[in-house]
C-alpha cells in the first residue's frame, strides 16, 4: 500500500479567491482587491482606487464569507483530512500597521478552524497567499524594512490566537512569484527592477524566517513550510548548451527554495548578485536570522512543466504559462493550454525530496477547465477526474518506488473558485460547482460534480481505489 496511514488528503483555496466580503466587519483593502477581470483579450489591469464601472472578481468571489459552513460540511463529506487555506491579512489587521487586531476578523477564523476541528480536519493555513494589505503602500509594500515586522506582528497574532488548533503553517503562498508575479507576490510593480523584487523578496525571506522561529519556540507542535511555485523545466535537446539554459532557468526559481530551507544565500545567486549589482537591503544580525528560521517541511503547487534551453526567453512573465520561447509536444494541453504532465509531478516530488531531504507535500494540483451541465444539470468531469488520477498515480510512484516521503496533497480549488491569472470562475476546478458566472451573476447554489463521488472513495480508500 503506497499511500501511508495518516497521509494528509485534502483541498486547498485562498481567502481572496473565496471569501468575497471584501470591505464587511472591518476588512481592509489588499492588493488582490484592487485587480479586475481579464476580458477580451486583455489582462487583469491593477487599479490604484476602486473603480465603480469595473468588475473586480474578489469582491464577492464565491461568497465564502457566507456560505463557509455548508462548504466545510462538503470538504467533511469529501473526507478531507486537511484543509488548507489563507488568512487574510486585511481581516486581522485592516490596514497591516494598525495598533490593534480586528476582533471580527479572528472570529471569522474561529468559526473556519473550530469546524474543520469539529469534523476531524487538520487545518493547514497560508499566512500570506497574494493579498499585500493596501495599508502599506506608504512603506512600498514589501520593498519596505518595515513591513517585516508588521509581517511578523500579525502572523504572532495567529500563531497565539490558534496555538494548539493550528499546527500546520506556510508563511508565504508561491514566494518565488516575486519574480513572476510581484503584485500578487508583495504589492510590486509588474515592471519593477531586478534590484527592486529582489529586495522585496530579502523582506519576505527575512520575515519566514523570523516567523518559523517564533512558532517553534511558541509550540514545539507547530509544522511550517515554505511553499514553491513548481517550475520544473526539460531541456529542450541534450545539446548541452540547452541543459546549461535549464540548469541556468531552474536556480531562478530554486534559489527561493534553497534561501527557506537552508538558511542562506546559495553561492550562485551571490556571484549573480554580484554581476547585476544588485545589493541586498542587508542589515547585521540579518545572516543569523535567516539561518535560525529554516523550514520543516518543502510543499509546492504542480500544475505543469516547461521546455528550456540557451535561448529561453520571457521566463519572468507571467503565473503558470509563462512563455519560455519553447513547447513540449509530447504533452496535451488544458483549456487553458497548460501542458498536461503527470509524469513530472513525479519528477518534481524527486526533485525537492533529493535536493533538500525535507517532507515534502503537494499542496496545488488540479485541472482548470470549462464544466458544462448535461439536460439534467448534471455535470460529469470524466477529464478532471482523468488529471487528478494520473497525478495521484505518480505520487504513489514517488512513494512506493522512489521513497519519497509525501506528508499529503490538497487539490486545488476542490470548490470552484476565483482564478488568480484571469480572475475569471469560468476556469473552473472544483469536485463542488458553484453557480455563478465570471461577472458575479448567479445563486452561487453549491452543487456536487461526478468528481466529488470519485476523490470521496479515494480518500476513503486511502488511494487504493486509484
Ligand atoms: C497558483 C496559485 O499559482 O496557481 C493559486 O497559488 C492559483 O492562487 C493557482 O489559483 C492556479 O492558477 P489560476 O490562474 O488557474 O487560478
Amino acid at each position: 500500500m503506497a499511500f501511508p496511514a495518516g497521509f494528509l488528503w485534502g483541498g486547498a483555496t485562498s481567502a481572496e479567491q473565496i471569501e468575497g466580503a471584501y470591505d464587511v466587519d472591518g476588512k481592509g483593502l489588499s492588493t488582490a482587491d484592487m485587480m479586475t477581470l481579464a476580458e477580451n483579450g486583455a489582462p487583469r489591469e491593477i487599479t490604484d482606487a476602486i473603480d465603480s464601472d469595473k468588475f473586480y472578481p474578489t469582491h464577492d468571489a464565491i461568497k465564502h464569507y457566507e456560505h463557509y459552513a455548508e462548504d466545510i460540511a462538503l470538504f467533511a463529506e469529501l473526507g478531507f483530512k486537511v484543509y488548507r487555506f489563507s488568512m487574510a491579512w486585511t481581516r486581522v489587521f485592516p490596514n497591516g500597521d494598525d495598533a490593534k487586531p480586528n476582533q471580527k476578523g479572528l472570529d471569522f477564523y474561529d468559526k473556519i478552524v473550530d469546524l474543520c476541528l469539529s469534523y476531524g480536519i487538520e487545518p493547514l493555513v497560508t499566512i500570506q497567499h497574494f493579498d499585500t494589505p493596501m495599508g502599506l503602500e506608504k512603506y512600498g509594500f514589501w520593498q519596505g524594512r518595515e513591513v517585516v515586522d508588521l509581517f511578523v506582528r500579525y502572523a504572532e497574532v495567529l500563531l497565539r490566537h490558534f496555538d494548539g488548533r493550528v499546527r500546520y503553517w506556510l508563511t508565504f503562498n508561491e514566494i518565488n512569484n516575486m519574480s513572476t508575479m510581484p503584485w500578487n507576490a508583495g504589492g510590486i510593480s509588474l515592471d519593477a527592477s531586478e534590484n527592486d523584487k529582489m529586495q522585496a523578496a530579502y523582506h519576505q525571506f527575512l520575515a519566514s524566517a523570523k516567523v518559523v522561529k517564533l512558532a517553534h519556540e511558541l509550540n514545539a507542535e507547530n509544522k511550517v513550510g515554505m511553499m514553491y511555485n513548481g517550475h520544473f523545466s526539460y531541456p529542450n535537446s541534450p545539446d548541452p548548451a540547452d541543459v546549461q539554459g535549464t540548469e541556468d532557468f531552474q536556480k531562478l526559481m530554486m534559489f527561493y527554495a534553497d534561501i527557506q530551507v537552508r538558511g542562506k544565500y546559495p553561492n550562485y545567486k551571490l556571484k549573480e548578485f554580484e554581476r547585476k549589482h544588485i545589493v541586498l537591503p542587508e542589515h547585521p544580525g540579518d545572516k543569523e536570522v535567516l539561518a535560525a528560521g529554516t523550514v520543516d517541511f518543502v510543499s509546492f503547487s504542480y500544475y505543469l512543466t516547461h521546455v528550456t534551453g540557451q535561448k529561453t526567453q520571457g521566463i519572468l512573465k507571467g503565473l503558470n504559462g509563462l512563455e519560455t520561447g519553447y513547447t513540449n509536444p509530447y504533452l496535451k494541453k488544458s483549456d487553458w493550454g497548460w501542458g498536461i504532465n503527470p509524469q513530472g509531478l513525479r519528477f518534481a516530488l524527486n526533485t525537492l525530496y533529493y535536493r533538500y531531504e525535507k517532507p515534502v507535500m503537494i499542496v496545488e494540483n488540479g485541472l482548470g477547465a470549462y464544466d458544462e451541465k448535461d439536460a439534467n444539470g448534471q455535470i460529469h468531469d470524466d477529464y478532471r477526474i482523468d488529471y487528478l488520477k494520473q497525478h495521484l498515480l505518480e505520487v504513489e510512484k514517488a512513494i512506493e518506488l522512489d521513497g519519497v516521503d509525501v506528508m499529503g496533497y490538497t487539490a486545488w480549488g476542490p470548490i470552484d473558485l476565483i482564478a488568480a491569472s484571469s480572475g475569471s470562475i469560468d476556469k473552473r476546478y472544483g469536485f463542488i460547482y458553484v453557480d455563478v458566472d465570471n461577472h458575479g451573476n448567479g445563486t452561487y447554489q453549491r452543487e456536487k460534480k461526478d468528481s466529488f463521488a470519485w476523490y470521496q472513495r479515494v480518500i476513503a480508500t486511502n488511494g487504493r481505489s486509484l
